[in-house]
């Protein structure tokens, strides 16, 4: 059985990293990573990347809900949500594309125990990169209904709402993960004899 099938394992039905993963973890806490002298430049910008998706995430989700509940008219709505989604589509296409040809090989080669762990999170970015291709088609449905009102509009952004819904869930979950798996490898490390500093 593949291991990125496994409910322990699989983005969308874990809860956490793996305990097998979390030896590291265990020796470097969340707690400590801030003020740790290992948590170099280039981490503490990967770790702001992470929070602005979080960000522009929660930001996302408080649109739909101004214009769900008024706050909003559709006119505004649009022109408010669709350079924002759009934005963050991107961004996570790109960021992920890094991290899966740049970044993921230096930690894997680096702690070999923690090898699996990567392998989790790249069958993580296929789920979420099949995410954002549902969440841009449903955006569109949405769009193109937003002008017209009534039930296809209400039914496009309630579609769409649970759709942006699912992948926050998602990519928290995976952020979170991948945190918990790589920043105890840097500081354990160090940016400079990982070679990424
Ligand atoms: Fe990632
Ligand atoms: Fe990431």
């Amino acid at each position: 059985m593949n291991s990125t099938q496994d409910p322990v394992t699989l983005l969308g039905t874990r809860n956490s990293l793996p305990q097998d993963l979390q030896t590291l973890l265990a020796r470097y806490p969340r707690a400590h990573w801030q003020h740790h002298a290992n948590l170099g430049e280039m981490s503490r910008f990967w770790l702001q990347r992470h929070d602005m998706f979080r960000e522009i995430g929660s930001a996302l989700s408080g649109g739909i809900t101004d214009l769900r509940e008024g706050r909003k008219n559709s006119g505004e709505f649009a022109g408010w949500f669709a350079p924002r989604l759009q934005f963050f589509l991107q961004q996570l296409t790109t960021h992920h594309h890094i991290e899966d040809n740049h970044y993921f090989p230096v930690f894997q080669r680096a702690e070999k125990r923690l090898e699996k762990g990567f392998v989790i999170l790249e069958s993580d970015h296929h789920i979420i990169h099949d995410f954002l291709g549902r969440t841009a088609a449903s955006a569109n449905e949405m769009f193109s209904a937003l002008a017209g009102g009534g039930d296809r509009e209400r039914r496009a952004v309630s579609s769409y709402a649970e759709t942006n819904q699912q992948l926050l869930d998602l990519l928290r979950r995976h952020l979170e993960d991948e945190e918990d798996l790589i920043i105890p490898i840097v500081l354990d490390r160090g940016e400079d004899r990982l070679g990424i500093g």
